[in-house]
């Protein structure tokens, strides 16, 4: 497949996916708290998607046994949910997550403190999402895929943060993975990566580690660690590449956190 430049009306059919994921986010985000279960997360986020007349896009692709990942401290991504996983004050958890409405995919992730945590671990947290901002600065005509990537690097690594490199961000439409891939670090020896254009739906998602950048997938095919054991924070959102500024479409429209 190769990169699809959206019309106006798919354009608002994304838009109208990105915003109800955004509600989801945000209620998903009240209930992280010290006790509660990733579990209990997983059925509350399936039973708000499907409420709006969506449908979870991570359930059963390729597989995947749940609505959201919820990915607790060393894990970097794809944490299933588990009653057995009950989060503990100090925990830092990523909530990945997306939903398909009217044909249309979204998908956006977020990482949260479970009460108090450590200054560390905030510091991560923050420049996490700091990192997409500033990747996402770049997302515009002009500019080519890669400047979003080597934007994102270099601003984590200039913390001694370790950018996960096998895995990447990617188009969305009416795919959840569409061409192209967004790696988080600029690649060695493939020039500067496809001219950005208007039209162009991205979901931009570093991945950061406290130590190294190197992964390893657990038994269950799923749930990826780092190798060092050190903590990994996950931001995601859906991106719409304009004339101008990008629009951050899993953001609500003021822009206000979720
Ligand atoms: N959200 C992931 C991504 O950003 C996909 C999750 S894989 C799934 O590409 F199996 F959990 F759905
Ligand atoms: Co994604």
């Amino acid at each position: 497949m190769s990169v699809t430049i959206k019309n106006p009306h798919e354009i608002e059919k994304i838009r109208e996916s990105c915003r109800l994921l955004a509600i989801v986010h945000d209620e998903i985000g009240k209930m992280i708290e010290p006790g509660v279960s990733t579990w209990e997360l997983d059925r509350e986020a399936e039973r708000l998607i499907r409420s709006f007349g969506a449908v979870p896009n991570f359930l059963n692709y390729m597989g995947y046994p749940a609505s959201i990942c919820a990915s607790v401290n060393e894990v970097v991504v794809h944490g299933i949910p588990s009653k057995k996983t009950v989060l503990r004050e100090g925990d830092i958890i990523g909530i990945d997550m997306g939903l398909i409405y009217d044909g249309f995919h979204s998908d956006a992730a977020r990482t949260y403190g479970v009460g108090r945590i450590s200054e560390e671990d905030q510091k991560l947290i923050d420049v996490t999402k700091q990192s997409f901002f500033e990747g996402v600065r770049m997302a515009r005509p002009g500019n080519h895929l890669y400047d979003i990537s080597a934007a994102v690097q270099k601003y984590a690594e200039s913390f001694g943060f370790g950018v996960v490199r096998d895995m990447v961000g990617h188009g969305i439409g009416r795919e959840m993975h569409e061409d192209p891939q967004i790696p988080n670090f600029k690649p060695f020896g493939k020039g500067k990566g496809i001219r950005l254009l208007p039209g162009m739906t991205l979901c931009v998602e570093p991945m950061i580690d406290a130590g190294t950048w190197k992964i390893e997938i657990l038994e269950d095919d799923w749930t990826t660690v780092t190798q060092d054991g050190s903590k990994s924070a996950h931001y995601e959102n859906t991106i719409l590449i304009t004339e101008g500024d990008p629009e951050i479409l899993t953001l609500y429209r003021d822009g206000r956190e979720v």
